[in-house]
């Protein structure tokens, strides 16, 4: 009996868009991306949505840093990651970005709804106040001692060692990690997401669904007390959307995050003509799962259903929580090597045995998944070479050399058993896709793959070819290998996708879900076309380079060794002068320098130089005028593309707004020699 087609919208958990992606989120990427194709397969309206996740400070620095905008930099990245997971065949059905139209639409729907219905307040707060770059010190930038367990060097919003999350200001002996400067405390506004409003609703929800095992004991903790107000709005400079009726205060990013995932959808249906408000009213009828790591369970199993309820949307069917990655029994790591990117993998190795190793790794719960570097290698070669791919590369060439590539329904001897075996074994493989459990079917599937090579062991077709009288059962040993293969890599086609495109090509057919269920062999005479080599084996040597690689990519910046050494005399030559700026100015279509007008004083006369400095980043002209720099006065003139500069200012700093140029003024006179 046919199922009823289901509508299932899924997701997975948007990446930053401030760093590659590695083989960690590929664990998440792969597990979602078997299950929708899987739902697929069985011909499910089923669709997979993702975006960057594109706000926030480190988007901001990382972007500083490489001096571009943040528009930029999550460009960039955006490209960077499709081209990851279309290589990893990781297939999107829409793939957008926070930073969009779409989202601050959504975004902004879902905040004044809430607002309407009296679940945002606003408090006073006193945050921590960098008192050196006299800005509000965000929650990383802050670190110092967990208030609960007092680890120490902890960031301000959670504790890595026990796990509680708190606010910078909860922290013990904190300090600014941009400025190294104690924080000092001062008032600001905030607004927050009154999340306990939701305490019910959200429990019930809870009870309802079905519960991974290891989630259950940190929601029973959450609920122990009552939820906290949410602090939803962060202060300029903030690279994010501006919160509506509060000019400088920004959304929090995890508040527009997971409306990322209303906003893909939105510009999908905007593309196809879908329907938007099937997926999301609060009468949905439409399936609707987020596939997500353990550690962000908090924002999706709490925030996220609640300013869904509480904006008047259905809440999602189920929150699919995965484990962490580890590459040999530790945390991944970039001095190891294990800390490997996407794309670094895809430089060495082919992506589909690192889908068949996780699947075979992933259960439906969140314990944790290690890659085993060794493991990994020979679990590949032994199950997809060597089992699977081995029937067909052994019964392809007889069918072609003695049967013109046709094969035949009747099997040999024991071979109906087990083809009728694996055939009648879709429901329970289903069942394991289904429930996340491909451990358990990649197991499944070996099983018979094993069962299909005993029977062409036992009939030995390679010996039965030798003696013309018997080709009618080399037909058969063949025929039936040949079938086997086309259910089990039908079964794998969810993990394998290129492989078994492949392997569909060589058999001339396709498959989806019920053509494995339907029990029945390839026709009488099915034509089948010629074979060509369809995976290798993992060479050792393969996996050794991609480790090597992954420990380039992290080595140390180059070093920078100390200059030829000078002499005593050489340095004397050097005159080193207090010098007075009396003016400075921008310099049109210059990115970094500003043209400095330095009076050097009456012991030296009153010279006037004029000396272009890269320093804008750290000065506007006006805060320095009449400032006392030092300069090595004695430098022949360059002429540069603005202009001749006359010397050089002396300045260090690692950049951005921290170089420091100026000359404490007290005492210090133009012209003075400087010891
Ligand atoms: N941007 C947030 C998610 C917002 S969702 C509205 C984020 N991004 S992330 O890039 O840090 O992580 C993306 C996903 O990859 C998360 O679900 C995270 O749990 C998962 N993983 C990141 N590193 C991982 C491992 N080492 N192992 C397994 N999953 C990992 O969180
Ligand atoms: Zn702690």
């Amino acid at each position: 009996m046919p199922e009823t087609k289901r509508n299932i919208l899924v997701t997975s958990a948007l990446p930053y868009a401030n760093g590659p992606i590695h083989i960690g989120h590929l664990v998440e990427y792969i597990q979602t991306d078997i299950w929708t194709r899987f739902q697929k397969m069985c011909g499910h309206d089923c669709l997979y949505i993702c975006a960057d996740d594109a706000h926030g400070t480190p988007i901001m620095l990382k972007a500083q840093q490489e001096g571009i905008t943040p528009e930029q930099l999550i460009s960039r990245v955006s490209a960077e990651h499709q081209k990851d997971f279309s290589d990893f065949h990781i297939q999107f059905d829409n793939y957008h970005s926070t930073h969009s139209e779409e989202n601050r639409f959504h975004s902004t729907r879902i905040y004044e709804r809430l607002k309407k219905s009296g679940h945002i307040t606003t408090k006073t707060v006193v945050d921590l106040y960098d008192p050196q770059d006299q800005v509000f010190l965000p929650d990383r930038f802050v670190k110092g001692e967990c208030p609960k367990c007092n680890a120490k060097d902890q960031y301000g919003d959670n504790c890595e060692v026990c796990g509680s999350t708190y606010t910078p200001a909860d922290l013990i002996n904190p300090y600014s990690s941009v400025s190294g400067a104690t924080p000092v405390k001062k008032e600001n506004l905030h607004y927050f997401f009154k999340l306990n409003d939701f305490k019910e609703v959200l429990h019930d929800w809870i009870e309802n669904n079905p519960l991974q095992p290891g989630i259950t004991n940190k929601l029973k903790e959450w609920f122990q007390e009552d939820l906290r107000d949410w602090d939803i709005s962060r202060d300029a400079p903030y690279f994010g959307f501006e919160i509506p009726d509060a000019p400088g205060k920004y959304f929090y990013v995890w508040l527009d995050a997971p409306v990322g995932y209303m906003a893909s959808l939105q510009q999908y249906c905007d593309r196809t003509g879908g329907d938007f408000d099937a997926y999301w009213n609060a009468d949905s009828q439409h399936e609707v799962y987020h596939f997500i790591g353990k550690d962000i369970a908090y924002f999706h199993m709490l925030f996220w259903p609640a300013m869904l309820h509480g904006a008047n949307y259905r809440i999602p069917t189920a929150v699919y929580c995965h484990g962490f990655l580890t590459v040999d029994g530790q945390k991944m790591s970039k001095s190891r090597g294990t800390f490997v990117k996407a794309r670094t993998y895809l430089d060495h190795l082919n992506p589909e045995y690192l889908r068949y190793y996780f699947a075979a790794k992933l259960g439906p719960d969140v314990s944790d998944i290690d890659l085993s570097l060794d493991d990994f290698q020979q679990r590949v070669n032994s199950d997809v070479v060597g089992k699977l791919v081995n029937i067909a590369s052994r019964c392809s060439g007889f069918i072609h050399k003695y049967f013109e590539g046709k094969l035949t329904s009747a099997f040999i001897e024991g071979g109906r058993e087990v083809f009728d075996h694996a055939a009648q074994r879709n429901e329970h493989i289903k069942e394991l896709y289904e429930s996340r459990n491909y451990s358990q079917a990649m197991r499944s599937i070996m099983k018979h793959a094993d069962e299909a090579n005993q029977i062409i062991d036992a009939h030995k077709p390679w010996e039965l070819a030798k003696n013309e009288t018997k080709r009618d059962q080399v037909h058969q040993v063949c025929s039936f290998g040949l079938n086997m293969y086309r259910l089990l890599i039908g079964y794998l086609k969810p993990v394998t996708p290129s492989l078994a495109q492949k392997s569909e090509t060589f058999l001339n057919t396709d498959t989806c879900w019920s053509d494995l269920a339907s029990g029945k062999p390839l026709p009488e005479g099915h034509q089948i076309n010629t074979f060509k080599p369809l995976i290798t084996r993992v060479e050792k040597k393969s996996v050794e380079n991609m480790i090597e690689d992954s420990k380039q990519d992290e080595a140390p910046a180059p070093a920078d060794p100390i200059n030829d050494e000078i002499t005593f005399d050489d340095f004397a030559k050097l005159d080193f002068r207090v010098a007075k700026i009396v003016q400075a100015e921008q310099v049109e279509g210059a990115d970094k320098l500003l043209k400095l007008t330095l009076d050097l004083g009456e012991p030296t006369g009153n010279v006037q130089r004029t000396v272009f400095a890269g320093i804008k980043s750290a000065y506007a002209p006006q805060d320095i005028e009449g400032r006392l720099t030092v300069v090595v006065a004695n430098l022949a003139p360059r002429k540069m593309r603005f202009g001749t500069s006359e010397g050089m200012v002396l300045a260090a700093g690692p950049g951005g707004k921290d170089i420091f140029l100026l000359q404490p003024d007290s005492g210090a006179t133009p012209g003075m020699r400087v010891k």
